[in-house]
């Protein structure tokens, strides 16, 4: 039975290891240099939340087919899935994982062994990065090896089915390496599996998020033009949906998130001086949250005084993920003008600054709430509910969730993000922008 070595047991590596050893009915082994990750492992327990993936993992580690380490064994494939986080002073990829990763597999490497990077990086990563590392091992990667890069596009919260069902794209460094990596993939991907080259599938990875960034700017941007003229954004989008060929996106507080907030300056770092759409989609979105801020200061009777409750702290609704949060951004920016700021969100467990536990703590006494993520219990919200516990709110939806109209005729002021319509003789002073990257 062939055997894989998976590197790195995160949100990306755990799952693949586990559908490599159920779905697939290979030996896998997989490796991680955290410590309490394989302790926890060797306990029989995961280290991350996904929907059925204990279950899943119970099931192979008792069958044996799946196996832990805290360094790489011999192997038929290896399998990357290293960090590859944003350096957030240089806005470039940090590939020191992707190259401890590379490096640990020198040792036990021999001759025909495929080795696949599946960690997101920017374009010509395989080439420059891996391939001289793995030169070290003796071995010529074109003659001796098989290497690919193979990018995930799973969604968490959906991992298990994802993995199996999505269509994958398998990048080799010449022809034979895509094959041998299609070969590999296919005993678990029930989806298409698309070969290609190894700089074509990163860059490739790279643009379906840069896609979905550029996309959203735009629809902020229209938000801000609307919040100008006095017209609903909201309606322009709907219109213009009409349209066979267009497809708006919703406008809101900003992007965040591991992918949509960094993939993006990953084709920025390998293409600087072309990339100037997906460099101002960037500013745009990341400059959302403190136009959101802009709104609140004309809402409120005073800049940078009374109660403001943030609804929502996480990046999209019903997950606790806040990386890359627009909220947080929010929360740090209205305190720092001097805000009283009491934050909720149902999901988000870990601390977060100015955080509540419950939701009427949020809102008791609030001047003005700012609905910023759009978890499906905010739907509830009523007028009676919101009035019982404040005396003249204000509401700011960010992601026009509530019927603002059922509000106003309660008596209580919703502003919808991009609606001008609302704002009528309040003009939001939103501050010259200078044409620069360092409010991101
Ligand atoms: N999380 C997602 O939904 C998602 C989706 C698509 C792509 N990606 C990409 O996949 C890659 C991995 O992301 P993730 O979310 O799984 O990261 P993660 O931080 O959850 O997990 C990475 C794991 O790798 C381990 N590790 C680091 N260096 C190691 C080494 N040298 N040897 C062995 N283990 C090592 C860490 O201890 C950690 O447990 C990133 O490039 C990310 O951008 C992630």
């Amino acid at each position: 039975m062939e055997k894989i070595c998976v590197i790195g047991l995160g949100y990306i590596g755990l799952p693949t290891a586990i559908v490599f050893a159920l779905k697939g009915k290979l030996q896998v082994v997989g490796v991680d240099t955290n410590p309490q990750v394989i302790e926890l492992l060797h306990q029989g327990k995961i280290h991350i939340k996904e929907p059925g993936l204990q279950d899943a993992c119970t099931k192979v580690l008792q069958a044996g087919s799946l196996s832990v380490s805290r360094r790489p064994v011999p192997a038929d494939a290896f399998v990357i899935a290293v960090p590859t986080p944003l350096n957030n002073e240089t806005k470039q990829a940090n590939l020191s994982y992707v190259a401890k990763a590379t490096e640990s597999l020198l040792s036990v490497l021999k001759k025909g062994d495929l080795v696949v990077l599946e960690s997101t990086v920017p374009p010509g990563t395989v080439a420059e990065v891996m391939l001289p590392i793995l030169q070290r091992s003796g071995l010529d990667p074109y003659e001796d090896l098989w290497v690919v890069h193979s990018p995930e596009r799973v969604i968490p919260g959906n991992i298990l089915y994802e993995l199996e069902h999505n269509s994958r794209i398998v990048g080799g460094i010449d022809k034979e390496s895509a094959l041998r990596g299609k070969e590999l993939y296919s005993s678990f991907v029930k989806g298409d599996i698309l070969v290609t080259d190894a700089k074509t599938a990163e860059l490739t990875k790279l643009m379906e998020n840069t896609f979905r960034d550029v996309n959203i700017a735009l629809a902020n941007e229209l938000a801000l033009i609307c919040s100008e003229l006095g017209v609903d954004a909201w309606e322009v989008r709907r219109l213009a949906n009409y349209h066979p060929r267009v497809n708006f996106l919703s406008p809101g507080p900003g992007v965040g998130g591991h992918c949509i907030a960094i993939d993006p300056w990953f084709v920025i770092e390998g293409s600087p001086a072309l990339a100037r759409l997906i460099r101002t989609a960037r500013m745009i979105n990341g400059e959302m949250p403190e136009r959101v801020c802009h709104y609140v200061d004309t809402l409120m009777p005073k800049v940078g005084k009374g109660n403001v409750a943030v609804l929502g702290v996480a990046y999209k609704p019903d997950v606790d993920d806040v990386r890359e949060s627009p909220a947080l951004r929010i929360i740090e920016m209205l305190s720092s003008r001097g805000y009283s700021v009491r934050a909720y969100d149902p999901y988000v467990k870990d601390p977060f600054e100015a955080q509540v536990g419950t939701l009427e703590e949020a809102l008791t006494d609030m001047d003005l709430a700012i609905v910023v993520t759009d978890h499906t219990e905010f739907q509830s919200l009523t007028a009676e509910y919101i009035k019982s516990l404040a005396c003249h709110p204000v509401i700011l939806d960010t992601r026009h969730m509530l019927d603002a109209e059922q509000f106003r005729r309660a008596g209580i002021a919703v502003y919808t993000l991009g609606n001008g319509r609302q704002l009528q003789d309040k003009q939001i002073a939103y501050p010259e922008v200078a044409a620069g990257l360092e409010h991101i």
